[in-house]
């Protein structure tokens, strides 16, 4: 079945390199988000306005449980006040599929997980915003904003979401949609109220950096009113990149959680890497071997998830050290197909003790979202 046709007849579908890294950057920011604001403000709220059904047919968690872990799971979390968190999906069957991914959290009384029923975002978000606010417009409120489509989240509506003077957005723009069907005949008419004016014309001249264009493009419609905003292209490798993730936020603090996450994920998503390691002898020129043995049997977990230990011992078992296996991993990370899943902050790419799940070619290259 194409990727297409299971997003849209399925429950739950297959996740992919691209959908790690957004979360990867989800769970970073966040990170810094909770830490801050949890500790300050007495409530906050995180809208997840297009939830999905919590999990992948393959096992990892979608954006509504990311997002409960992250806070469960903080560092911080005995500081922490109380979070109220927000989901809505149009789809009764993945409501259904959230609220059982939901109640296998451990119950905790200072998350409040509402999942509303299912409903569209743009009818429903001024009844969302009101219960997110709760009452009080200096409520802090994220927003997470990751539609399927350019329809359903048109630029009006991001900026409903932005009305109280503590709101921030964190919105899924498809660049690389835009850079590939913005000339054809009648695409026009979905662009301008999905940006919110022409402005986006301005990046069709573009032919490198299209899709960068476009989402300097997107960011200039906060800037010019005053708003604080930051972007990240998710991508694979040196693949272009797919969709960029962009935050819209009232404070130029609410960017100082923003700038470390774009650093910190460029080892994953390799975009440091491409233009480095281009002509770059390969790490393992001295002995090709090791490479393709242990490059074969770790290629060979894609679509699984595995601990350092079992992957540990079969380095061993193939007479190759922990540092070759490090560097079998470096080497597939680069490539999109191995990611550390767990622990999501540690001081090295690899640590003993960490988790790591694979992906085939296969799912880095399907150009299809
Ligand atoms: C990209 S997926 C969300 C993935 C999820 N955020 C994650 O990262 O795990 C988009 C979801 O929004 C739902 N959806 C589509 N149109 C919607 C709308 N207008 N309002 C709310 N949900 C919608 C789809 O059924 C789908 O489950």
């Amino acid at each position: 079945m194409r990727r297409a046709e299971e997003l849209k007849e399925r429950t739950v579908w297959k996740s992919d390199p691209h959908t790690q890294v957004k979360h990867l950057v989800y769970r970073h920011y966040l990170q810094c988000w909770m830490g801050k604001i949890c500790q300050t403000f007495p409530e906050a709220t995180i809208v997840d306005a297009f939830a999905g059904p919590g999990v992948y047919t393959d096992g990892p968690p979608g954006s509504p449980v990311v997002i409960a872990r992250t806070f469960l799971e903080h560092s911080a979390y005995q500081r922490f006040n109380r979070l109220n968190l927000i989901c809505l999906e149009e789809r009764p069957d993945r409501v259904e599929e959230l609220q059982r991914q939901f109640a296998k959290l451990p119950k905790a009384p200072k998350l409040h997980i509402s999942v509303q029923p299912p409903g569209k975002f743009a009818d429903q978000q001024s009844r969302l915003s009101a219960l997110a606010h709760r009452g009080r417009a200096e409520t802090p409120v994220l927003w997470v904003v990751d539609p399927f489509d350019l329809k359903s989240a048109p630029y009006s509506l991001i900026r409903q979401c932005l009305a109280a003077p503590r709101d921030e957005v964190l919105f899924t723009l498809f660049t690389n949609e835009l850079h590939r069907f913005c000339q054809r005949e009648g695409y026009d008419k979905a662009m301008t109220p999905y940006f919110g004016g022409t402005h986006w014309q301005a990046a069709v001249p573009e032919r490198l950096g299209r899709r960068e264009a476009f989402a300097t493009a997107y960011q200039q419609g906060f800037t010019d009113q005053g708003l604080f905003t930051g972007s990240f292209g998710i991508r694979i490798s040196n693949q272009s990149a797919r969709y960029h993730l962009i935050l819209a936020t009232h404070s130029e603090a609410g960017l100082k959680c923003w700038a470390p996450v774009t650093w910190k994920l460029d080892r994953y998503s390799g975009q440091g890497a491409s233009t480095e390691t281009a002509g770059a002898p390969s790490l393992f020129d001295e002995a090709s071997w090791v490479v393709d043995r242990l490059d074969a049997a770790l290629r060979a977990h894609a679509g699984t998830e595995q601990r350092w230990e079992t992957l540990s011992g079969q380095a061993a078992r193939l007479n190759h050290t922990d540092k070759h296996l490090r560097q079998s991993l470096d080497n597939l990370a680069a490539q999109g197909l191995a990611f550390r899943v767990d622990p999501v902050r540690a001081r090295t790419a690899w640590p003993e003790g960490c988790t790591v799940r694979f992906y085939a070619p296969e799912d880095v290259a399907d150009e299809s979202f």
